[in-house]
């Protein structure tokens, strides 16, 4: 076990041992979460507060009963409720959490980097405080990365999910990549732990930059760019559908959602390209029919969304257990 994080703000320079934290701790948890009784103490006392600037469904609620799981009292926020409607800064927001005892502070934000710099506040104010981000702009969403990787590693092996598992592995991320957080995260987390990453989009949703990215020593040769969908499918072990974000599109990017479709969307026909056991992950929430087909995102066999979200739940408890101590009971 390797864990000496205060804050989760970025999977960029995390190392396969601790994603082998993550996931040892995840599975602990989810072996507590199918006891008759879900809950262990582990961080009675303790208050976790659920920032969410900006809207969502499973990320919040995921926290929420993570924390709830783990016993702590758990605040949540909900902006457009909040004293940020009557002119009050992010940071006072933050600090007025902190003046009523919280630990840990799960924040989301439309604009990268917000988790940081109140984890910076926290540090500056040497108050001990965590911080994770549960998603800023285009930036990273870690958590949402790691349960996706807890997802594929515990389908390898259930009793003892691990990242090596993942070497020489071919997950194909297709989809809205500029916008995208999760994509960002993921590609930190799966080429860090061995496996190969192709991304496939139409030009306007993965930029030219991000073949230069690609060329960066840490990333040559474990991530490949393709403006089509096929040679990302070929023999890909893992499909990772992105959702159109839409909200985040300021121009024109797509010509129509059924051109979108027909070009990129991922049905049953198209993943015969793939290795005969591929399973398709999309971190939700989906465009029904868009992303993938209708048929496909509910298939049993084929698609993880939903073990996506029982995931969450574990991994999440893991990150707090981790981040504000204690034992996994
Ligand atoms: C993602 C997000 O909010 O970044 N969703 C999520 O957290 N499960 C992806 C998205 O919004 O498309």
């Amino acid at each position: 076990m390797s864990w000496n994080r205060r804050h989760v703000l970025s999977l960029a320079d995390f190392s396969p041992l601790e994603y082998d934290t993550v996931l040892q701790t995840a599975s602990s948890f989810r072996e507590v979460l199918t006891r008759r009784t879900k809950k262990v103490p582990t961080l009675q006392g303790q208050v976790v507060a659920n920032l969410f600037f900006e809207p969502s469904t499973r990320t919040r609620s995921s926290f929420e009963l993570a924390a709830k799981r783990l016993s702590a009292d758990t605040l949540n926020f909900a902006a457009s409720t909040s004293s940020i409607t009557k002119g009050e800064t992010i940071l006072d927001t933050a600090k007025t959490y902190l003046a009523m005892g919280t630990d840990m502070m799960v924040i989301r934000h439309k604009e990268a980097g917000v988790p940081q710099a109140i984890a910076d506040e926290m540090d500056r104010l040497n108050v001990k405080v965590g911080v994770l981000n549960a998603g800023d702009g285009q930036h990273e969403h870690p958590s949402q990365a790691l349960l996706d990787l807890f997802t594929i590693c515990s389908l390898m092996d259930v009793e003892k999910p691990r990242s090596s598992l993942l070497k020489g592995k071919k997950v194909a991320i297709v989809g809205d990549i500029l916008h995208s957080r999760v994509a960002r995260s993921n590609i930190w987390s799966l080429t860090a732990t061995g496996a190969e990453v192709y991304l496939a989009a139409p030009p306007t949703l993965l930029p030219k930059e991000f073949a230069d990215f690609a060329k960066d020593s840490d990333l040559d040769r474990k991530l490949f760019i393709h403006w089509t969908l096929e040679p990302a499918l070929i023999d890909a072990d893992f499909v990772m559908a992105l959702r159109l974000q839409k909200e985040r599109m300021t121009s024109h990017l797509l010509p129509s959602l059924r051109e979108y479709h027909q070009q990129f969307g991922i049905t049953r026909d198209r993943l015969k390209l793939c290795k005969p056991e591929v399973k398709v992950l999309h971190p939700g929430p989906v465009n029904r029919g868009v992303e993938i087909s209708s048929d496909l995102m509910d298939d049993p066999v084929l698609s993880l969304i939903s073990q996506q979200v029982t995931s969450g739940v574990a991994v999440r408890m893991a990150l707090l257990y981790l981040m504000g101590g204690g034992k996994v009971g």
